[in-house]
């Protein structure tokens, strides 16, 4: 469960170190949080367990459009955390595999300029 403060910013990596096809595992308040850079540029943030039976996902593979989880190979979309394949599911079966989802954790390359400056400390 990933239960960060929701109202601050957290400096998680650099972001050189954020490429495309590679998950970068970081700790942030005792919470795994899982990095990663889709094909796009755009930098995501996930839960590090696999809502299936809580695998690390950072045991799995990013191909840049997807996580796969390395137990049963779940993937998950990077750009909405719904996953799009269950390699179990046989025809006919009537589970939709959009229905669950990997937590998202908000990420951007920098935090918006109005919480980055913080408290105004011009006056001192
Ligand atoms: S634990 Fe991740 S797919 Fe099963």
């Amino acid at each position: 469960m990933i239960n960060l403060l929701p109202e601050f910013w957290y400096l998680a990596t650099l972001s050189r170190k954020l490429t495309v096809g590679r998950s970068v595992p970081v700790t942030l308040l005792e919470q795994e949080v899982l990095l990663v850079r889709a094909g796009d540029g755009r930098v995501h943030a996930y839960a590090d367990r696999c809502p299936h039976r809580g695998m690390r996902l950072r045991h799995g593979t990013c191909d840049g459009a997807a996580l796969q989880c390395g137990y049963h190979g779940w993937r998950f979309r990077l750009d909405t955390g719904r996953c799009e394949s269950i390699p179990s599911l046989v025809e006919n079966d009537i589970i939709e595999p959009a229905r669950f989802g990997q937590r998202r954790v908000p990420a951007a390359r920098q935090p918006p300029a109005a919480r980055r400056t913080g408290p105004d400390r011009s006056a001192r």
